[in-house]
């Protein structure tokens, strides 16, 4: 099954209850919420605050990607202000494996992300760890912008690693994708599609998450 992950980063934040309300009710699976700190990326959203304001507005599970240094000093807030599943990024700090098991202790699913420049092989001995693999398919700090076509060899090399290892890794992908390259991630092995601008810059984000699901749908009977 495919789940559904739009991204709050394109949403308009002045009508922030009624774009996730859309979401929902056309189908999201998950709310991704992108976290930047002008450092590991060069653009800045928001922090555990505004989370936790956005937590009373939904009961879909926050999928939390925390593109920010230093991300084993944040994590604690950011599980306290609602989120499910946190991840953060590979090249953001020394020590993934403490930081994964460190997730899990706070009852999170711990995810990990890869800019496009690391390799896959990076996580051979981190799996027993990981419940959510992100492959980023463009590189991580704004919303909008082209899909990396290497990603759909990168997510066919985490798919393999994963079947090969039999681990339960939800593998996601993030970045460029609209409903002409959905097909293509979905059969490259994404099972959790993140979507910013190609549903939010639409006239109707409701409607286009309902087109989204049905793709899947689509997909899942063939
Ligand atoms: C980018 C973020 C994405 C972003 C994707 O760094 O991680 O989640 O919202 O936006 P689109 O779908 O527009 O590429
Ligand atoms: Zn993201």
């Amino acid at each position: 099954m495919i789940k559904l992950a739009p991204s709050l980063l394109s949403a308009d934040f002045c009508n922030i209850k009624t774009q996730i309300e859309a979401v929902q009710s056309g189908g999201a699976d998950y709310l991704h919420l992108d976290v930047m700190d002008g450092r590991f990326v060069p653009n800045i959203t928001w922090g555990p605050k505004i989370i936790a304001d956005l937590r009373k507005c939904s009961a879909l599970p926050f999928d939390c990607h925390l593109m920010i240094a230093e991300p084993e000093r944040y994590v604690e807030q950011f599980r306290q202000a609602g989120a499910d599943i946190i991840t953060f990024h590979y090249e953001a700090t020394p020590h993934a494996q403490r930081l994964l098991a460190h997730i899990r202790s706070l009852g999170a699913k711990a995810g990990i992300a890869l800019c496009p420049q690391t390799p896959v092989s990076m996580l051979q001995d981190l799996l027993g760890d990981i419940d959510l693999l992100l492959i980023m398919s463009v590189n991580p700090g704004f919303g909008g912008q082209r899909f990396i076509e290497r990603s759909l060899r990168k997510l066919r090399e985490a798919r393999t690693l994963i079947d090969a290892h039999g681990a339960s890794i939800e593998l996601e992908v993030d970045g460029g994708i609209h409903l002409e390259n959905f097909e293509a991630v979905r059969e490259a092995g994404a099972r959790v599609i993140v979507m910013g601008s190609s549903i939010f810059d639409t006239a109707n984000p409701r409607e286009t998450v309902a087109e989204f699901r049905t793709l899947a749908a689509g997909a899942a009977a063939r």
